[in-house]
């Protein structure tokens, strides 16, 4: 089978990647000729790929097509696009729904599907609206498969992708907080890392217990995450949290 990724970007890339690390048996990948800098990177990395001179000759040469281009991008150029009948379609574009990107491609073999960076490590969950056995068997080699039948739930599972940059952000806080009361930078960064890895690696081996429980498991009453936890409630740092989720999911 062979690939083609429409704009050569920060997910496109991870998920090349991925699908090097992983026992997929691909007979090409080509790239559009932009961003051609990680375009030539991944072309002296993988033997089987290949830049393609546009756009339309990428689409022409492949059976699966993966738009990685961002929103505004595809809004200006895929309706410019010819995608005969028997090409597979599959956006990574955040914002642009099925009924668009039917009236943009003239052609009904869409799917959106949600990869995230850690998909370049097989990794993670990858969200796919609406799904069928070949995409389900493909991508279950690149991370833990969620299908979608209806694309209002997709929207909310790309809302929460939205919390990568804030979850770094609290590992970052952490660390400066540590260093403040005087631990090395390198050390609290690395200690910050492995609490949070262990902390989520906890909450996978427990996947039998509800969330609810790994929370009242972690905390003793008048410990001090029981403190954390309930400074953290009254501060409304939680319905922030769901305020920020709603409004995010408004955009999708
Ligand atoms: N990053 C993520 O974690 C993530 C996760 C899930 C989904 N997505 C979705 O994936 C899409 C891409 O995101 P990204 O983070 O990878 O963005 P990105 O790094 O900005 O990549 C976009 C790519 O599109 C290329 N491009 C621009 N104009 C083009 C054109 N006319 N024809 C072909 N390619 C063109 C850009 O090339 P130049 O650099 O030369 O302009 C760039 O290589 C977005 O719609 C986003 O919603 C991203």
């Amino acid at each position: 089978m062979n690939l083609g990724f429409l704009g050569t970007g920060h997910i496109a890339s991870s998920v090349v990647e991925g699908i090097f690390k992983s026992k997929l048996k691909i007979k090409k990948i080509y790239l559009s000729p932009r961003n051609k800098i990680i375009a030539k990177k991944l072309t002296k990395r993988f033997k089987k790929i290949s830049i393609s001179k546009n756009n339309q000759q990428l689409i022409d040469n492949s059976n699966w097509i993966f738009l990685s281009i961002t929103p505004k991008v595809g809004h200006k150029i895929l309706k410019k696009l010819k995608f005969k009948k028997d090409k597979k379609i599959i956006s990574f574009v955040s914002t642009i729904n099925y009924k668009d990107l039917k009236r943009y491609t003239k052609n009904k073999n869409i799917s959106r599907v949600i990869p995230l960076p850690f998909i370049g490590i097989k990794k993670g969950p990858i969200v796919i609206f609406s799904s069928d056995k070949k995409l389900k068997n493909f991508f279950k080699h690149l991370g833990k498969v969620f299908e979608v039948k209806n694309e209002k739930v997709s929207k909310a599972f790309w809302s929460t992708s939205s919390f990568m940059a804030p979850y770094y952000n609290l590992l970052f806080t952490t660390s400066n907080w540590l260093t403040a009361k005087g631990v090395k930078r390198q050390e609290a960064e690395n200690y910050t890392r492995e609490l949070f890895l262990a902390l989520s690696e906890d909450s996978i081996n427990k996947k039998r217990l509800p969330l609810n429980k790994l929370v009242s498991n972690s905390q003793t009453p008048g410990g001090t995450n029981a403190f954390v936890l309930g400074k953290l409630k009254k501060d409304k740092f939680y319905k922030i949290q769901m305020k920020a989720l709603n409004s995010i999911f408004k955009k999708f």
